[in-house]
């Protein structure tokens, strides 16, 4: 026989998540989850339960835990899963109203070991046992929340992307927010960002991803709507030519925007007056397919396949030093290792000083020289006109 209590109350300085299903009828809930959370520097246990397809959050101290599950948990649901650095041990509930406990196991990693040292590293920000449920909705974790193993990939890229968001934003006093997601697609990022800003920092963040996918767009919508994320949504535009958000923003963000959507992004940012800009851009078609011999880099040009890199780092190049001459801060980084993807560049701007006007001239001569054709040097161009 296991004192229920007792375990969780052991458990709880390593828990990575505990499970509570098949109520009985005295449960508040069909099914509670706790898992450890920091929200403003501070660490909480999250109590997630669903009822009626919804799910309601409380942020909870070790000791409001342990009074909810005296109280109201314990004795109350058929099954308990709880996983913890220690393993995971299930619970059923007897007729006499004890638990028979039905195992203990090492709680099996996503990726082998490797993959554990590696996340182990990343757990203060997105660790498995705390996600995020309604990435369930979007495909991304299983039920019991662990990572679809065809989705590693993608997860671990936008954990990265979420690690240097944090890089910037752990020292700002949460506030308000206004962030874009442009060519948003299935959004994993998206709902990824809103949790970081609005469930784990606190921050009064109004989110909004594009797409022109109008099916996908709904989807997210049903889910951000399902978890009670008021302040997230999706619209289906075109980013380069419909009305989209007018007003000031502070964040925009772009993950494998195709082509020349990443630059109606960066110059949206611009016009905003986006404090940061994250943007991994993705299949530089545009100078690729414009661009003819004429001079001095005419000998990389001669075989397709290096022509598409140099056009494409051409490409991500012009873009940073556009913004550069923007008054913003650059960096170009390889932001995933290449192995986990191919298109692993990074541009991350801060907005730091006055325009200047630098770069664009030359670029503006090297597109005419080469006669090559680049999107956001064209809407620099517009706007002067
Ligand atoms: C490769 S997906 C990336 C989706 C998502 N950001 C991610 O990383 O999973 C590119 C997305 O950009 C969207 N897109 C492409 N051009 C767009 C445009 N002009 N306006 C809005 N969305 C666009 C596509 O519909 C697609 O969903």
């Amino acid at each position: 026989m296991a004192d229920l209590n007792r375990e969780l109350a052991a458990a709880l300085p390593l828990l990575q998540k505990a499970v509570f299903s098949q109520p009985t009828e005295g449960a508040e809930y069909q099914k509670v989850t706790l898992r450890p959370v920091t929200i403003k520097g501070k660490d909480y246990f999250q109590m997630e339960g669903f009822r009626d397809n919804k799910a309601f959050h409380r942020n909870l101290s070790r000791e409001e835990t342990l009074a909810l599950a005296d109280e109201s948990l314990a004795g109350r649901y058929r099954q308990v899963l709880l996983m913890s650095g220690d393993g995971a041990a299930q619970y059923v509930l007897r007729r006499d109203g004890s638990y028979k406990k039905s195992g203990k196991s090492a709680v099996p990693r996503p990726g082998g070991e490797a993959a554990y040292t590696h996340d182990r590293e990343k757990r203060y920000l997105l660790a498995e046992g705390e996600n995020i449920p309604a990435l369930v909705d979007l495909g991304v974790f299983t039920p019991d929340l662990r990572i679809v193993k065809a989705k590693y990939d993608k997860y671990r890229q936008i954990n990265r992307f979420v690690e240097l968001i944090d890089d910037a934003f752990s020292s700002v006093e949460p506030g308000k927010l206004t962030v874009l997601d442009f060519g948003c697609g299935k959004s994993y990022l998206t709902f990824i960002l809103y949790y970081y800003f609005a469930v784990k920092r606190g921050f009064d963040v109004e989110m909004i991803g594009y797409d022109l996918k109008e099916d996908v767009v709904g989807h997210c919508n049903a889910v951000a709507e399902k978890y009670g994320y008021s302040t997230l949504h999706f619209e289906t535009a075109d980013v380069s030519k419909d009305k989209l958000l007018d007003k000031p923003i502070d964040l925009l963000v772009t993950l494998h925007a195709c082509d020349t959507a990443t630059d109606y992004a960066l110059d949206f940012a611009v016009r905003h007056g986006a404090k940061y800009i994250f943007s991994v851009p993705c299949c530089q078609h545009e100078i690729n397919a414009s661009i003819s011999k004429g001079g001095d880099l005419d000998a990389l040009l001669r075989y397709g396949v290096v022509k598409e890199r140099v056009s494409a780092l051409l490409t991500d190049s012009i873009r940073a030093g556009i913004l550069e001459d923007m008054g913003y801060t650059v960096d170009l980084m390889e932001f995933v290792d290449l192995a986990h993807s191919p298109k692993n560049l990074m541009i991350r701007a801060e907005k730091r000083g006055a325009p200047r006007e630098k770069n664009i001239p030359r670029f503006r001569e090297l597109a005419e020289r080469y006669g090559f054709r680049q999107t956001l040097l064209e809407l620099c161009d517009r706007k002067e006109q």
